[in-house]
């Protein structure tokens, strides 16, 4: 079973990033197209500007048209289905890796002490809740204000990351953030995006003047996926960062990484037309960084990682056979070529401590995971004590020999 799954999550993993990337790709590309048009020289009213590029070898020029008066080209491409491929092998990686068979990954019994049913059901009821509230704001509130429906928005946001956080483990929680925010970007694409390209292909067939209201709608959508692109990538790659998501802030680090992804997407954006682009990105970079370094350092919303454990109760030495046998209790039963936990294959994350040296070897990392962000052992499966973890922390401290 666990091979099956480990399969299914490499296929349908290798197909989310191809189609995430083709569908981000040519949203970046047309976003660039349309701030880079000129003014056209075929001075005919139903056309916006043209421009030409240049692409291994030869020549390319675009024009944009509203098309008006003319008849339908045909073949006409549409770009659709890149984001529904993105979103469906999205929803099947969930399901592989976080809500089938109870895996350990989606809860942490030191935020919240819930099943691994509960836990799903909390996950997906907040993708769709949070799209109903995006859309229905947006459906309904924004053609009065705007800036209600933005203000509204954000707030939305802020609450349900709270929830996430305090509910689901740490890597579960940013996914999950990353999930929603991608599910909204695929819903603005099949549930008003493709609508109004329809009405427009309809209208422009017939003859018709196209309605400005739907291709309003439809450009306010287009305009939100642009910023919610880089914020998106950033919560799917941030399974790699423990000390990010196991951080006791984390609910503050994913909003901070949220507002540093759309602003960078902002000022890419202006930059045609705002000539200190350059200096704004990089001040914006640093800024961001430095919110991130002070915001996630070790210990930051805590009294300490471990704060609860009296300095009493720890001897003055800590020998590597004392760190050994934690080792060996708390964390083997996953970390090795014959792990009695087996639901994560043979060595998870590559790791295995079979061998004693690597215990050694591994002394920063088992500090990073088991101490500072405690993202270990995973869903604390083998009940590790706080004691044990500033047992670890002392020996890594005093030289891990
Ligand atoms: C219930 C199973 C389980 C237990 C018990 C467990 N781990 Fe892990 N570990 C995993 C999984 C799954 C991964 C890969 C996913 C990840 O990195 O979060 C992993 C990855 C790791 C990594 C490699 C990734 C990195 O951040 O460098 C280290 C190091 C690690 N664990 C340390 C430990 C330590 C130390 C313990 C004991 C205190 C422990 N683990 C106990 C399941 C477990």
């Amino acid at each position: 079973m666990t091979h099956l799954f480990e399969l299914l999550d490499l296929t349908f993993r290798w197909v989310h990033v191809i189609a995430g990337i083709m569908w981000i790709g040519n949203s970046l590309l047309f976003n660039w197209l349309d701030r880079n048009l000129r003014p056209s020289a075929r001075a005919a009213p139903e056309v916006y500007g043209d421009t030409w590029l240049l692409h291994s070898g030869a020549f390319y020029f675009v024009e944009k048209t509203s098309l008006a008066g003319q008849a339908m080209p045909r073949p006409l491409h549409w770009f659709k289905w890149q984001a529904y491929t993105t979103w469906l092998s999205g929803a099947a990686l969930l399901v592989v890796v976080y809500y089938a068979g109870g895996r350990a990954l989606l809860t942490d019994p030191a935020r919240a002490n819930i099943t691994p049913a509960a836990a799903t059901g909390i996950a997906i009821a907040s993708i769709v809740a949070g799209w109903l509230v995006y859309d229905v704001l947006w459906r309904l509130v924004a053609p009065r204000s705007a800036t209600t429906a933005g203000v509204a928005s954000i707030v939305a946001l802020v609450l349900i990351v709270y929830i996430l956080t305090s509910l689901l483990s740490g890597r579960a929680a940013f996914l999950h953030v990353g999930a929603l925010l991608a599910t909204i970007m695929a819903g603005n694409v099949a549930m008003t995006i493709m609508p109004s390209q329809r009405v427009l292909v309809a209208a422009v067939t017939a003859g018709r003047p196209p309605d400005p209201a739907l291709a309003i709608a439809a450009k306010t959508r287009s305009i939100h996926n642009n910023y919610l692109t880089f914020p998106v990538i950033v919560l799917m790659v941030s399974s790699h960062f423990p000390g990010i998501y196991g951080h006791p802030l984390s609910w503050l680090l994913i909003l901070v990484l949220i507002t540093i992804g759309a602003a960078v997407r902002h000022i890419l954006n202006v930059r045609f037309t705002f000539r200190p682009w350059k200096p704004t990105l990089c001040l914006t970079l640093a800024a961001g960084f430095a919110v991130l370094f002070v915001v996630g350092r070790p210990g930051a919303g805590t009294g300490g990682p471990v704060s609860a454990v009296a300095a009493a109760d720890i001897p003055a030495h800590v020998s590597f056979a004392d760190a050994r046998s934690i080792v060996d209790r708390r964390c083997a039963a996953c970390h090795s070529a014959t792990p009695a936990i087996t639901d994560f294959g043979s060595a998870p994350g590559g790791v295995s401590f079979d061998d004693p040296a690597r215990i050694q070897a591994l002394a920063a990392r088992i500090r990073v995971r088991a101490v500072e962000t405690r993202t270990m052992p995973l869903g604390n499966r083998t009940n590790m004590t706080d004691r044990e973890r500033v047992m670890l922390a002392k020996w890594i401290d005093q030289g891990a020999h």
